[in-house]
Formats: C-alpha cells, structure tokens, sequence
C-alpha cells in the first residue's frame, strides 16, 4: 500500500478509482494531463474539490498543490467550495444573450430568491453565469450535471425546477 492510499482519502475518492490514478500517473510521461481527471473525479465522489482534494491530486500526479490549484482556480466547472445538489450553468454569451438569456437569468433568480454565486438555503441549487456551453443551436440555455435544457422560456424554467425539486427531495 502506497502513502497516498494509507491516507485517509475515501471521503474525496472510491478506493479503487484512486488505485487506478496512481497506476495510470506512473505510466505516462506527463502526469498533469490528468489534473482535470481526477479533480472532476473528486468533485463526483465529494460534491466540489476541497483543499485535500486539491493536495491529494499533486500526491497522485507528483505536483505542488499550487501547481493543481491553478488549473482548479481556472476551470469554472471545478468547484472549490461547497455547491448545491443541482449546479445551473446558465449561459451569458452571444446567443443566449440576443435569444433572452437576460430574462432566464432573472427567472431564475426571482424563483430561486438568490443572485449568481449563490446557493438556495436548502442545499438544493447553486446558480452560475457560463460562457457558451457549446449548445447555440437551443439557446438560452442551462447546463445542469452535464445535460443541456433549452431553448429556454420562463415557463420551462418552472418546469425544470420543479422537476429538479422533486428529484431532490425523492
Ligand atoms: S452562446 Fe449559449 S450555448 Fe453558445
């Protein structure tokens, strides 16, 4: 058993995914390729990337931890603090904006009573201004666990969340 999995790690990482790391890093030549990989990893085992995740993925890779906190901090869709359970990635650029994302946006936040940055009280929802999530064809639209929902109107909002509510709450 290595350092790095007699540590108390299963609170960020399956056991067994975080063995496969390990193997994987010692094989190839550039390890930090798989800083996403396994920072991505530990915000799906974890619910967002901790100060240990960011240190257990330069034990894993061979890095600093400054060295991973800089692609941690550069990608928006790693979260480095607690989020909610259903993270809406609405997105601000040039399509969704001239096909109403303006009005989404504040849909939004007038049905979840919170402004972007923001968690909902009950831990459900967490909302995010987004560059082009790379769906133009159905703007406006949302991000939400890697599906993309759009084009988007108020009333679909509604529909969203009220479906998300009860996919909370089951
Ligand atoms: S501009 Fe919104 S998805 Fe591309």
């Amino acid at each position: 058993m290595t350092t790095i999995e007699s540590q108390t790690t299963s609170h960020l990482l399956d056991q067994h995914i975080l063995a496969d790391f390990i193997q994987h890093a010692g094989e190839i030549e550039h390890p930090r390729e798989m800083i996403i990989d396994v920072l991505r990893a530990i915000q799906l085992h974890h619910g967002w990337v901790p100060d240990d995740g960011v240190e257990l993925t330069a034990a894993i890779l061979g890095l600093t931890p400054v060295e991973v906190e800089e692609i941690a901090t550069f990608y928006d869709k790693i979260f480095r603090r607690p989020v909610g359970r259903f993270v809406i990635h609405l997105c601000d650029s040039v399509c969704c904006w001239t096909r109403g994302a303006d009005e989404i946006a504040a849909h939004l936040q007038k049905t979840l009573n919170i402004e972007f940055g923001q968690t909902t009280a009950d831990g459900l929802f967490t909302l995010l201004p987004s560059c082009c999530l790379g769906c133009c064809g159905i703007a406006p639209a949302v991000m939400i666990k890697q599906q993309f929902y759009g084009p988007l109107t108020p009333e679909k909002v509604d529909e969203l969340i009220a479906t998300l509510r009860q996919e909370g709450s089951a």
